[in-house]
């Protein structure tokens, strides 16, 4: 990438970003002029996400998520080659289970929450402790509607979203008044981790949406812009339900 960007100064730490919503992300706060450094287990593709949104603008950090080394590396990385990290967002998720809570493994169980909930904590203890304590920022947690509204055969994920939430409501007000702490609940998004529940029918998917359509990366990379901007600047402890107004459904007669 060529163009000449606009400058904030910030520096954002996104992970699972090589793809998907956490790219969506990425590729907003870029345009606005924010430096990234993005994470993601496939090396290659990271490569290519930073490829794509500028080698100027973003560098990358293979690794898995809940792995408290990698956790450290990215944020010496990020203050090594930007000398800041003004916004983290805890992105990368995992739902590898589909099936009744009743028969689920407890190893899959930990799993998930190690992914989503325990790691996105090490990340937000991280930047903490390198840059936000002392100079402020945001932190914006990628939960889920699952996390707010039971949805069946995903209910770990769901409650490790849940969790998610209330860490968010934890976290601002601990690190209250330097660093705002919001979280976004999006409803299906068209991703390769929500594919299955879209793929070859999503007319039928998008049907119940008041939107008429779908999420898409962009929707969110939207709402992270704002969340982690100086226009949400007396926001905190919230989570924004990004649903195409899915949730109006819930109304008697709807
Ligand atoms: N799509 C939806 O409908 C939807 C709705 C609500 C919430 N969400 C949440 O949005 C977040 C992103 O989902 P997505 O739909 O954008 O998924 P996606 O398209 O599958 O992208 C996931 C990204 O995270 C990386 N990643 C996956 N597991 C990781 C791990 N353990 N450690 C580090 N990086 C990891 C992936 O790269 P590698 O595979 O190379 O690691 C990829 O860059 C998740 O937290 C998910 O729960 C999604």
């Amino acid at each position: 990438m060529t163009a000449e960007h606009e400058d904030t100064g910030e520096v954002a730490l996104i992970t699972g970003a090589s793809r998907g919503i956490g790219y969506g992300i990425a590729e907003a706060l870029v345009a606005r002029g924010d430096r990234v450094v993005i994470t993601g287990r496939n090396e290659e593709a990271l490569r290519e996400a930073v490829e794509r949104l500028g080698a100027d603008r973003a560098i990358g950090v293979p690794g898995k998520a809940h792995d408290e080394a990698h956790q450290a590396h990215a944020v010496k990385r990020a203050m090594e080659a930007f000398g800041r990290v003004d916004h983290l967002v805890n992105n990368a998720g995992t739902n590898p289970v589909f099936g009744p809570l009743a028969e689920l493994d407890l190893a899959v169980a930990r799993k998930v929450f190690e992914t989503n909930v325990v790691s996105a904590l090490g990340f937000a203890q991280r930047t903490w402790a390198a840059w936000q304590k002392e100079n402020g920022g945001t932190i914006v947690n990628i939960a889920s509607i699952a996390g707010i509204a039971p949805s069946p055969f995903i209910g770990a994920y769901g409650v490790s979203k849940a969790a998610m939430i209330n860490l968010t409501a934890q976290l601002a007000h601990e690190f209250a008044p330097r660093v705002r702490v919001n979280a976004i609940a999006p409803a299906v998004v068209k991703t390769r981790f929500a594919q299955a529940l879209y793929e070859n029918r999503e007319a039928e998917a998008a049907a119940p949406y008041p939107l008429g359509r779908l999420g898409v990366p962009e929707d969110i990379g939207g709402a992270a812009a704002f969340l982690t901007s100086d226009a949400a600047a007396w926001l905190t402890g919230q989570t924004l339900v990004l649903d195409g107004g899915l949730f109006l459904n819930a109304g008697v007669g709807a």
